[in-house]
């Protein structure tokens, strides 16, 4: 971001992960719809800046596995830009844990980032977004596949179970000023690494979800202008 206090009525909102990837299709398409996007990062830095600078502002790193850091994140976003009316949950983690091997720290790591963090970067940014004047909206991303419980992920796709979860009981719980809502990629983009033929197979055998980075940016654009969410507080 500029550094500045988003005065001009210029709306903020903050994509974590917000960087590289669908992330980055998100932070950009939001900018174009006239957002200051705050891109968030964790290690890749420097993707997340230059997109940031391309964006005509500024990422900023974050980790969700550190709740303890989430009360100076805000404040520093309140400082920075004064106010939050979108506040986007990208990010997450999706390592292969086979349930024969999966530790149990390895467990603990993908509800940490997938769960826990999203749930108290929210709790830590509610008050940011019940200033903003006109409203606010929270979006979580979640995975159109996360109901098959795959064997080798079953970490990460109970993590999002419980993060849909999460996102209807606080529709429900917030006031009709902030509104939330859940997207659901089906299989978009492959983990680095991925073998090619093995994932035009499965995306061949797979119809559920949105299936491109501006797909699932667009439909948190539409989220985000009040039309389609899966949960809502408030009527479409
Ligand atoms: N790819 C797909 O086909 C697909 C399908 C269904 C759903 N989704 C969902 O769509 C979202 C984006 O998917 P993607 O494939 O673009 O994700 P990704 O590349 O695996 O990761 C997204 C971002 O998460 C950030 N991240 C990882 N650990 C973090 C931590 N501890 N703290 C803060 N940020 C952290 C990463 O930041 P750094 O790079 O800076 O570390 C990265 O930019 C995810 O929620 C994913 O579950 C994706």
């Amino acid at each position: 971001m500029k550094n500045r206090m988003s005065e001009d009525g210029r709306k903020v909102a903050l994509v974590t992960g917000g960087g590289r990837r669908i992330g980055a299709a998100i932070s950009a398409a939001l900018a174009r719809s006239g957002y200051d996007v705050v891109p968030t990062y964790r290690s890749a830095r420097l993707e997340a800046e230059n997109l940031a600078a391309e964006l005509g502002g500024e990422a900023v790193r974050l980790d969700l596995s550190r709740p303890s850091t989430f009360a100076r994140f805000a404040d520093r976003l309140k400082r920075r830009h004064g106010r939050l009316d979108l506040l986007v949950h990208n990010a997450a983690v999706f390592p292969r844990t086979p349930l024969p091997a999966v530790t149990p720290a390895e467990w603990d790591a993908v509800f940490a980032v997938n769960l826990r963090g999203p749930v108290l970067l929210t709790r830590a940014l509610l008050p940011l977004m019940l200033d903003a004047a006109k409203g606010a909206a929270v979006c979580f991303v979640g995975d159109a596949g996360a109901g098959n419980l795959w064997p080798a992920y079953l970490p990460y796709c109970l993590s999002k179970i419980a993060l849909e979860a999460f996102a209807a009981g606080l529709a429900a719980a917030v006031p009709p000023a902030i509104r939330v809502g859940v997207v659901r990629p089906g299989l978009v983009l492959p983990p680095p690494g991925f073998p090619k033929e093995r994932w035009e197979r499965l995306r061949r055998g797979s119809g559920r979800g949105i299936r491109t980075p501006n797909g699932v940016a667009r439909a948190i654009l539409q989220f985000a202008r009040g039309e389609g969410t899966i949960f809502s507080n408030q009527s479409p």
